[in-house]
C-alpha cells in the first residue's frame, strides 16, 4: 500500500473520531469550541499521527486502537504551533496559509484554547475504552516526557534563549531533537508500545524516528529560507528577523541541505534493516519512505 492509498483509507476516519473527542469536550457554539476546531480541523498534515497508525501496520497490528493515542498526540502537536505563533514567542501572523489563532480570536483565547487542547489530550488517552490500563498510563506518561519539560518544552525554551546566542551545530541538534523529535519520536514509541512490538523492531523504529524528527525540523527551517510564502502559509524569513538558530542560519543553505540528506539517508538505512527483517514488510515500508520524501528538498 502506498502513502496515498494509505491515507485516503485512514485519514478520513481518524479526522471522524479527532473531532468527535473535540465535540465531546466542548460544547459547539463556544468560542472555546472555534478556536480549538480552527487550529485543530485546520490543514495540518497529521505527519504524527500517520506515524502512529503507519507503526502499527508495519506491526501487523489493529490499525485503529492508534486513534487515541495519535489523536492526543495531535491534540498535544496543535497547542504547541497556537503557542509558538503568540507574539511572546515567534509572533506569526500566518500559518497553514491562514490567520494565527490569536490574529483570529485574540491572545487570551488562543493561550486557553493551547491550554485546553493540552490538558484534553491526557483525558482523550485516559478515557479510551480501546486500550488496556496498563498501555494507557505508559502512554500518559510518554507523551507528558515527551511534551514536558525534559521534551519539547525543553526545546521550545533553548530555542527561545538561542535568539540572544549562536549554538554550536551540536547543541541546535539537541534542541532540534528536543523541540520537535520528541514528538516524533512518541508516535513511534506509541505505535510499537500499542502492538506490543519485539524490542529489536522498536529499537530500529526509534532511530528511525530520531533521524526523521530531525529531518523534519531541518526541512522546516530550510523552507523559510528557500520557498516563498504561497508556497508555506506562513511569513517566510522569520527565522532570521527573529536571530534564531537552524541549520541554514549556522551552515548556509547548501550546508544544510547536505547536513539533511545525510540524515535521510540513515533514516533510509533504518528502513532497509526493518525491511530485511520483516516478513511481508515491503509495502507496508514504502509509506515511510513516501513520508522520507516529505522531508527531501
Ligand atoms: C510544524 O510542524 C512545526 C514543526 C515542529 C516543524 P508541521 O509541519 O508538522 O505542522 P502542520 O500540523 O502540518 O501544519
Ligand atoms: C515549532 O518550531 C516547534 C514547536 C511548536 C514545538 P518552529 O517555530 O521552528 O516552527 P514554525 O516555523 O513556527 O512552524
Ligand atoms: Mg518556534
Ligand atoms: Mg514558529
Amino acid at each position: 500500500m502506498n502513502l496515498r492509498e494509505f491515507q485516503a483509507e485512514w485519514m478520513p476516519r481518524f479526522d471522524a473520531y479527532l473531532y468527535s473527542e473535540l465535540r465531546a469536550a466542548v460544547p459547539e457554539q463556544e468560542n472555546l469550541h472555534k478556536a480549538m476546531a480552527y487550529s485543530l480541523m485546520g490543514g495540518g498534515k497529521r505527519i504524527r499521527p500517520l506515524l502512529v497508525l503507519a507503526t502499527l501496520a508495519l506491526a501487523g497490528r489493529e490499525i485503529s486502537d492508534g486513534f487515541a493515542a495519535a489523536a492526543a498526540l495531535e491534540y498535544i502537536h496543535t497547542y504547541s504551533l497556537i503557542h509558538d505563533d503568540l507574539p511572546a514567542m515567534d509572533d506569526d501572523d500566518y500559518r497553514r496559509g491562514r490567520l494565527t489563532s490569536h490574529k483570529v480570536f485574540g491572545e487570551s483565547t488562543a493561550i486557553l484554547a493551547g491550554d485546553a487542547l493540552l490538558t484534553a489530550a491526557f483525558e482523550i488517552l485516559a478515557e479510551t475504552p480501546t486500550l488496556s490500563a496498563d498501555k494507557k498510563i505508559r502512554l500518559i506518561a510518554l507523551l507528558a516526557k515527551a511534551a514536558g519539560p525534559d521534551g519539547m518544552i525543553a526545546g521550545q525554551m533553548d530555542d527561545v534563549e538561542g535568539e540572544e546566542k549562536r549554538l554550536t551545530i551540536e547543541e541546535l541538534k539537541q534542541v532540534h531533537d528536543k523541540k520537535t523529535g520528541a514528538l516524533i519520536r512518541f508516535s513511534v514509541t506509541a505505535g510499537c508500545l500499542i502492538a506490543e512490538a519485539d524490542g529489536s523492531f522498536a529499537r530500529e523504529m526509534e532511530q528511525f524516528s530520531r533521524h526523521l524528527g530531525l529531518a523534519y525540523q531541518i526541512h522546516n527551517d530550510l523552507k523559510d529560507v528557500v520557498l516563498d510564502e504561497a508556497q508555506t502559509g506562513k511569513t517566510t524569513h522569520h527565522d532570521a528577523d527573529l536571530n534564531k538558530n537552524t541549520y541554514p542560519s549556522l551552515l548556509g543553505v547548501a550546508g544544510a541541505i547536505q547536513e539533511l540528506n545525510t540524515v535521510i539517508g540513515q533514516a533510509e538505512g533504518c528502513l532497509e534493516r526493518l525491511a530485511a527483517r520483516i516478513d511481508d514488510a515491503e509495502n507496508k515500508i514504502d509509506v515511510f519512505r513516501e513520508i522520507l520524501d516529505y522531508v527531501r528538498i
